[in-house]
């Protein structure tokens, strides 16, 4: 039985192009149209999320809107087969969020082919810990592994590493054996970052290079990259002969004031990350190594719970680069 309306933090614009959140009850029958109804047990928040409920219109044009681009919980009932009532699933990236209704609600309707079953070996509280944040960073090392990484090839960076995919990127490659080199802005979480499994701590000014060499000393094996702008022009001068970088992040800036003598002199690799897209085959095998043998061992330490009150405040904290580690969203 589904009750007739749900709870949600719908966001929506006003006559003077401002974007005000509330916290409303809604008919059931709001909701998209959509093959799979999921009670939603938890979402989380993402940095994309706070570009949504601010109204960047990169990420959502139409309002009024819930965002929540990850949502886990229980089909309540589905126009497929393939899903039964009962069920444990999960949604990252697709639509969900951006224009299409997401998981700041108890309930989401969406299409069958968005839908990941819940993997064994992972709680749906584990599963929004990780969200798109954690599953950003699993696509990151895997695109590193495919392009040649192993952990005896060197030190592998890490910049934005107190946020989402920063901590579970450091936590990851810690877990299989990789020494990690950690790049913050905030010099009090430093403790934070090596029980994460982090052995070497940047500031930011360290891997912000200034010189204009078009290259620097080799020094990474590998880098996830959160931040973009001239921090990952840096990070692609300090790679080594045929390391690997894995671009998934914009917070420092959308350029990139690079040349192409880390391409053509070392070989590196630039690697694009898209998680949004991600073709459901991979999206399923990654999910199924963040159940198993890329858990991190202290996963829970990543997280803080918040309810959808507690939304407008983080979403401001996330939007200055104020947050640690990753915010699991209970909607209630
Ligand atoms: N490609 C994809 O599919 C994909 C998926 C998920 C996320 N992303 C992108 O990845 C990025 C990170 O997302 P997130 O959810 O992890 O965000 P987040 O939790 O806010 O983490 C970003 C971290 O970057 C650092 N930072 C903030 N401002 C900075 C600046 N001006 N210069 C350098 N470092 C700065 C901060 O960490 P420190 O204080 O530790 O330095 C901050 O905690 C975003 O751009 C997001 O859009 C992309």
């Amino acid at each position: 039985m589904t009750t007739e309306t749900f709870t949600a933090y719908l966001v929506s614009k006003t006559a003077e192009n401002t974007f005000v959140p509330a916290i409303v009850e809604r008919p059931l029958e709001d909701l998209p149209a959509g093959d799979v109804l999921i009670r939603v047990a938890y979402s989380s928040l993402n940095y994309k999320d706070a570009l949504s409920a601010t109204g960047h219109p990169g990420v959502t044009r139409k309002f009024p809107h819930i965002p929540g681009i990850d949502a886990a919980g229980t089909v309540v009932s589905s126009a497929v087969e393939q899903f039964r009532p009962g069920d444990e699933v999960l949604v990252t990236g697709y639509d969900l969020g951006s224009n299409t209704w997401g998981g700041y609600a108890q309930y989401i309707r969406v299409p069958a082919d968005w839908v990941v079953p819940l993997p064994a070996g992972l709680s749906l509280y584990e599963s929004m810990i990780y969200g798109t944040a954690g599953f950003t960073a699993a696509l990151s090392v895997d695109a590193m592994e495919h392009n040649g990484l192993s952990p005896e090839k060197g030190e592998v960076l890490v910049t934005g590493a107190t946020g989402g995919v920063g901590s579970i990127a450091v936590a990851i490659l810690a877990k299989i054996g990789y020494r990690v080199a950690a790049v913050t802005g905030k010099t009090t979480e430093h403790d934070y970052l090596r029980r994460l499994g982090a052995t070497t701590i940047l500031s930011r000014d360290e891997v912000n290079d200034q010189s204009n060499r078009p290259l620097l000393s080799a020094r990474w094996a590998g880098a996830v990259d959160t931040v973009g702008g001239n921090i990952l022009a840096t990070i692609l001068k300090s790679t080594q002969q045929h390391g690997s970088v894995a671009a998934c992040g914009l917070v420092a800036g959308a350029e990139l004031p690079t040349t192409v003598y880390p391409f053509i002199l070392r070989g590196v690799n630039l690697l694009g990350i898209d998680s949004v897209l991600c073709p459901m085959e991979k999206r399923r095998a990654i999910w199924a190594r963040l159940a198993s043998d890329w858990k991190p061992d202290h996963l829970e330490e990543i997280a803080t719970t918040i309810t959808l009150a507690g939304l407008q405040e983080k979403i401001q904290a996330i939007l200055q680069g104020k947050v640690r580690g990753r915010i699991v969203v209970e909607p209630k």
